[in-house]
């Protein structure tokens, strides 16, 4: 997995400012608030098929009662056939009914049940989520099982980091999870998750409708597919023994094995390559930031800020330390729950895809960042106006030209790759005006995070390079300079937001630019032991 891009730049926009509008790119799994209509056409699909099975019970209520009336009387002629048919009464009615009432028996076996909810069904199809939905949710979960080195095992059955949840994953899901990641090239990361496929779908035998269940041989030969990309052959023969054995005669099959052994004759065992090593190195830096336990997360000392504005003389600001070089403070109670309940309640309903503007060294079909987000002008209302006039008490810049708030929702496993916040002008073009970001306001000087809410397990912001990592609490917000003195983007400050576990994790965002500030003193971190409190 690559966690690290070596130039992420964040330019954030609608995705409308660059796909126009595409009703149909949803991307379901990218936040977890836009996934609740999900839940309602679930229930709606529900109805129907209660609906449907209505139908069918209506029509076998109407069969099963006219059954026994027929059969009644045709053994009543059955006792004693010639004496039941020596009666006209009898003989007439038999012949009428052989040449009327079965033809429009059979008329009504030939009607189909259920067209009504067959056609309600066929409207809500669109609504249905897509495969790429599908691909997304997978590398969200295979995103948290690796980031957080977490037993496949364990997960599959509720068990998340030591804490047990009532919810378990299926033979279909684990499958899903399996397959995807191995199309993704990660054969190692699939082996662990396919090979829990047989026993779940041994558990799953009796509950599982046949329509609805996996086919093991498919199972097996992803499995035996993947082992054999990870060059662990003699994991793969077995596996493809057993496939042989469900389908005999399978011409894939019979190639994949005959490709087997020609391997197995063939190749030594080979030893890992020097770039998956690098890679490994790179991601398991960003991991220690992510599973930095809550504790022992950075924290150097508190105090609070009386100074600069009357406001803080009246209340002052408790900030938290997290790291003096580069300087990055977390502010505590800086919003309100009310606060925060109107602005998610805001953003919820107008949720847009959040897109990140430059990827290099992002593999094409990986997210870079799996979120929605939301902006809104600082000046839109009395909320956002205060909201404004607090982050000018917290960091004495001036915001008159900065950016909006952008308020963000992640999704399943939803995570942000190591980026800066700066954009560098000097050393990049910057001629893409799709994005409506002016050099004239001058580089991301700063950036403070919001958080919205807590964050149950997971969803770190983490500073690699020099090792901070803080965990989400509603209403706190972090601090960092993105430039140096001279204005120069400072690479240490490049951080990422980890896969978020469980949990609905909302942030929001204020970049302030750097135009305004020329004659504001930069404010640099306090000299030891000036005006703080422990
Ligand atoms: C199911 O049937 C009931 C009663 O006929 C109807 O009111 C309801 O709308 C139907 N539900 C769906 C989802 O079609
Ligand atoms: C766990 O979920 C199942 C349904 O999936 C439910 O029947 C059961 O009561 C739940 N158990 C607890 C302890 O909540
Ligand atoms: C091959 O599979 C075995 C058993 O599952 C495992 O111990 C070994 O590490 C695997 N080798 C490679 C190169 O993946
Ligand atoms: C207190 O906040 C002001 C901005 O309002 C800032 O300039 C100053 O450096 C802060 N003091 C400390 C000790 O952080
Ligand atoms: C800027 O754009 C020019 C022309 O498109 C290109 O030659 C140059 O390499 C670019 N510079 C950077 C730093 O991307």
């Amino acid at each position: 997995m690559y966690y690290f891009s070596r130039y992420l730049l964040v330019m954030l926009f609608h995705s409308t400012l660059v796909l126009g509008h595409r009703p149909l790119e949803r991307s379901h799994s990218l936040s977890l608030v836009t996934m609740v209509p999900l839940l309602e056409l679930e229930r709606k699909l529900i109805d129907n098929l209660e609906n449907y099975t209505n139908a069918l019970e209506q029509k076998l209520e109407i069969i099963r009662s006219q059954l026994l009336v027929m059969r009644a009387e045709n053994e009543k002629g059955m006792r004693n056939a010639v004496s039941y048919l020596s009666n006209p009464l009898n003989s007439f009615s038999l012949i009428r009914r052989l040449h009327q009432d079965w033809i429009k028996w059979r008329k009504y076996m030939e009607q189909p049940v259920g067209i009504s909810q067959l056609k309600a069904f066929y409207s809500w199809e669109d609504e249905l989520p897509t495969e790429r939905d599908l691909w997304d949710a997978c590398e969200g979960i295979g995103r948290i099982t690796s980031t957080y080195d977490l037993k496949v095992g364990d997960f599959i059955n509720g068990n998340i980091k030591g804490k047990q949840y009532n919810a378990s994953m299926s033979s279909a899901d684990i499958l899903s999870v399996g397959a995807i990641l191995a199309k993704k090239n990660s054969p190692s990361d699939a082996i662990q998750w396919l090979q829990e496929v047989p026993q779940r779908l041994q558990e799953e035998l009796l509950i599982r409708p046949r329509h609805l269940s996996i086919k093991e041989v498919d199972a097996l030969r992803i499995l035996a597919e993947a082992q054999i990309k990870e060059k662990n052959y003699s994991e793969a023969l077995p596996l493809l023994h057993n496939c042989l054995k469900l389908l005999p005669h399978d011409a894939r099959l019979l190639r994949l094995w005959k490709k087997t052994t020609d391997l197995i004759a063939n190749q030594p065992d080979p030893s890992p390559t020097e770039d998956k090593e690098r890679k490994v190195a790179i991601a398991n830096a960003f991991k220690l930031g992510c599973n930095k336990p809550l504790e022992s997360s950075t924290r150097l000392h508190c105090f609070y800020n009386f100074t600069t504005t009357p406001f803080l003389r009246l209340a002052p600001l408790k900030i938290e330390q997290i790291g003096l070089d580069p300087y990055v403070v977390l502010y505590h109670e800086v919003l309100s729950a009310r606060e925060i309940s109107m602005l998610i309640g805001k953003a919820a309903q107008n949720m847009k895809n959040t897109r990140v503007h430059k990827e290099q060294g992002v593999p094409k079909k990986n997210r870079g960042r799996t979120a929605k987000g939301f902006w809104f002008k600082k000046e839109s209302n009395e909320l956002t106006k205060g909201i404004t006039r607090r982050i000018m008490d917290m960091t004495g810049f001036d915001l008159a030209d900065s950016e909006g708030f952008q308020v963000i929702n992640y999704g399943i496993g939803g995570h942000y790759l190591l980026h800066m916040d700066y954009f560098d002008f000097a050393s990049s073009n910057h001629t893409d005006t799709r994005s409506g970001y002016s050099m004239d306001l001058g580089d991301r000087i700063a950036t403070v995070l919001f958080y919205l809410t807590d964050v149950e397990q997971g969803g770190a912001t983490v500073f690699a390079d020099v090792g901070y990592s803080v965990y989400p609490q509603a209403g706190t917000a972090i601090f960092w300079y993105n430039l140096d003195t001279n204005g120069k983007g400072d690479p240490r400050t490049r951080h990422a937001a980890c896969p978020v576990i469980v949990g609905s994790k909302w942030v929001m965002t204020e970049w302030i630019r750097e135009k305004r500030q020329i004659f504001i003193r930069p404010c640099l971190p306090p000299a030891k032991g000036t005006s703080t409190k422990s």
